[in-house]
Order: C-alpha cells, then structure tokens, then sequence
C-alpha cells in the first residue's frame, strides 16, 4: 500500500478503527458502488444536491434548448463547442456515415417480429462491428456508430411493421432525420427542436450503467463495436433506461389524476416502486426532468396529453410529501417522445440513440488513458469445502468455513 494510500486510509478510519475494519466498512456500505469513485473523467458532472448537470462544464439548462444533436456530440468528444466550421465539417462526416449496410439491414429483418426493440438494437449494434471497416480507427467507429444508431432503431421499427425501411436523409439534421425515418414524415419545426433537445438531455450522465459498462469493456482493450453492445444490454433494465415505457403504462393504468392518490398509496403499501421517480445520485429533483417538464406545459396541446401531464404532475406532489422522492428523467420524457410521433415501445432504443454519444465520449477518454478495470469482491463464501467423489456423495457437500 502506497504511502498516499495509507494516509488516506487513517483519514477515513474512526477512532481507534484497525485499518482492515476500514476497508470493511467502505466496501460493505457501498452496496451498488454508491458514492464510490471509480476514477476520473472531464465529461460530464452531476450536483446530485444542487440538482445541475454540466457537460464538459456547460449546463444543460442552457443546451437543451439551444444546442443539436451534432453540436453537443461535438462537445462530448472533443471538449469544446465547435465553431461554425468545425460544426458545418463534424455535420457533413456524421451524415455521410448514417446509411447502414445492408448485411445488418438484413440480419435484422431476419429477427422475429415480436423481438424485443432493445434486443434487436443489441444485434443491430452488434453486426455493425463486423460490416464496419474493421481499419477505422476508433474516432471513426465512434463516428460510424453514432451516425447509425438512429438508421438502426428506425429501420427496426419499420421491419417490425412491414413497412419499407427509409435511407436517411442528408437534408435533414440528426433529429430531424430520426423523426422521418421512424414516421415516414418530415417533422414540424417545433418537434425537430424538442427531438433535440430530448437527444442533449440523455446524451450523457456520469457513471451511470451502461456507460460504466462501456467502460469495462473499453478497459480490456475490446473494440468500440463491444462496448456499445455492452451498454445497449445495460441500458434496457427497467431500473436504467427501460424506466421511460413503464411511465407510460401507469398513466394508462392509473386513468385519471384523480385515481393517481390510492395508485401511489396502494403501490407505495405493497412497497412497489413508481417509475420515474428517485436517483442514485440526485437527491432532488433531476434537471432533466425540470427541464421536460417545463417544456411540457408548452407542447402538450391534445386533451389526453393534458391529462397524462395532470396525472404525472399529480404522482410527483405525491411522491414528494410521502417520500421525498424527486421526479428522475424518465417521468415526463414519454410524454415528449410521444408527442414527437416515437412509439412507447421504441422509448428505450431512442434513449440509446441520444446516449450513444456519452457512451462513446467515455470509451475514447477510457482508450486515452486505460488501465483495466478490475475491482475485487468481498469474499463471504466458504473456504474449505472437501471434494467428495461422485460415487460418495449422497447430499449436499458440508461446507466448513
Ligand atoms: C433509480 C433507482 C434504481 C435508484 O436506486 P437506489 O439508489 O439503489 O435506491 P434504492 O432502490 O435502494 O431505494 C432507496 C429507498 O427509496 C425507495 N425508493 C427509491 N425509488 C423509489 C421509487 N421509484 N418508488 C418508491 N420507492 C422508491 C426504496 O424503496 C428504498 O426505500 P427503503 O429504504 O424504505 O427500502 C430507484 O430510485 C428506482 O428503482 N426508481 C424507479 C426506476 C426508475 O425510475 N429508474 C430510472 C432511473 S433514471
């Protein structure tokens, strides 16, 4: 143990604590890793108290509403905001690159249609690896899965459907290419911007898992194609990014705002969790979701579109004095993402296209300084169980400790 580390170490002990017993209780506490630093990065920083959101130092109150897709990817990966060359260059390769091959177009309309989007995507990301030109470098391959990922999740939405898969369109920005891709329409201007702003909003977040997951990967020095594969898995679990779709269903379920008081309390008796609300990190509420929600009370126009906001903003005062628990991201986005014409069951896969950036920004930082990623676990098995020979062995082993 270093020097450094040691002293550390004394800091954090409590009076008369043996150092071992130090290490103990970090690691014991930290169940899930909460709070535990697991290295450095400049892309992205969360004020979990303060509620703020900074990528590479720019806050997202003022991205959302003003940047794109391409300029804030830009910034993910190279740190500053592009001027209008730099953007005009980044926007031009990134279009160039969003037509999939179609060896991929082909394994996937080889998928069963009830497949799940998010495994259809995992394949999809999966095959891009072996189409891509295996002699990109890794900013390219970053490149070429970002500009992809959108082709992907729309061609899968169409495949699923019977429809015709759409070639992107290079007249169009990111967003706007999403969004006509998926409905077969150019969007409103209006949709455009909230589409973008939706993509700025879970373009990236720190550690979170699928990003982590990203980074193990990246850390034994797999390829980029793995990494993202790796992400997309994590990023489906309900607890992660399939949050979104779940929203959807208990507005369907809870009806009217009325009935959203005995929903919460029913749930919150049968200790069941609501989607869409609490954070590993925040504890108020997530900007992301002030910000969505704040949008909201400008798009939703439709009489069921009020009514889900009055529901949601109904569970949120619940939550709230009952709880303490804050609105996160997922709350009000499928909210957005339906107004823009994305159906609930594409929620996750869209939240992968807008992540995807974050993703590969924290994979290039991992590749530009790596060092594998191997923590250890606290070991609560046994340690001296006897091996009995097939023929002896009538029950259970004994295991002695
Ligand atoms: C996001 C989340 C996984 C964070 O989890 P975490 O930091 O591990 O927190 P825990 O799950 O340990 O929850 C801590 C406490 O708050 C409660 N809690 C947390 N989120 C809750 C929710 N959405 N509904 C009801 N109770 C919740 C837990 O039941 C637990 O209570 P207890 O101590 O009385 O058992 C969790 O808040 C959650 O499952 N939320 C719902 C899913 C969701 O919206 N995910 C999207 C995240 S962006």
């Amino acid at each position: 143990m270093s020097d450094d580390t040691h002293a550390k170490l004394v800091a954090l002990a409590k009076w008369g604590e043996p150092l071992d017993q130090v290490i103990h209780r970090l690691v014991t506490q930290s169940k899930g890793l909460e709070d535990v630093v697991t290295g450095q990065s400049s892309i992205c920083f969360i004020d979990g108290v303060q509620g703020r959101l900074l990528y590479r130092g720019y806050d997202i109150v003022d991205l959302a509403p003003k940047s794109t897709y391409e300029e804030t990817t830009f910034l993910l990966w190279n740190g500053h905001l592009p001027t209008a060359s730099e953007l005009h260059d980044f926007s031009s390769e990134l279009s160039a690159k969003r037509a999939v091959p179609a060896g991929v177009l082909s394994i996937l309309s080889g998928l069963p249609s009830n497949c799940d989007a998010m495994d259809a995507l995992r394949v999809g990301v999966a095959s891009l690896g072996i189409f891509d030109d295996p002699m990109y470098p890794s900013q390219e391959k970053a490149q070429s899965i970002a500009a992809k990922m959108a082709t992907l999740v729309a061609a899968i939405h169409r495949l699923k459907h019977n429809q015709d898969v759409l070639a992107p369109r290079d007249d169009l920005g990111y967003a706007a290419n999403l969004l006509y891709m998926v409905t077969g329409e150019k969007p409103h201007k209006d949709d455009e911007r909230l589409m973008d702003a939706l993509l700025i909003l879970h373009a990236d977040h720190e550690l979170n898992a699928s990003t982590f997951t990203a980074r193990v990967i990246a850390s034994t020095l797999s390829d980029v194609y793995s990494a993202v594969t790796g992400a997309v898995g994590a990023l489906k679990g309900p607890l992660h990014g399939g949050a979104n779709e779940k929203v959807v269903e208990m507005t369907i379920e809870i009806g009217t705002p009325e009935n959203a008081e005995s929903y919460v309390d029913a749930m919150l008796a049968r200790r069941q969790k609501i989607m869409g609300f609490g954070h590993r990190v925040y504890k108020t509420m997530d900007p992301r979701a002030a910000i969505l929600k704040d949008m909201a009370q400008h798009f939703t126009k439709s009489e069921k579109e009020k009514k889900v906001f009055q529901i949601l903003e109904k569970t949120e005062e619940m939550m709230e004095t009952w709880k303490s628990l804050y609105p996160n991201v997922d709350l009000y986005s499928g909210l957005a993402l339906n107004h823009v014409g994305i159906p609930s069951y594409l929620f996750t896969p869209v939240f992968a296209v807008g992540r995807a950036p974050g993703w590969l920004a924290h994979i290039l930082e991992q590749y530009a300084d790596n060092r594998l990623i191997r923590p250890r676990a606290e070991y609560i098995g046994p340690t001296h169980a006897e091996y009995v020979s097939l023929e002896h062995r009538t029950a259970p082993a004994v295991m002695k400790h």
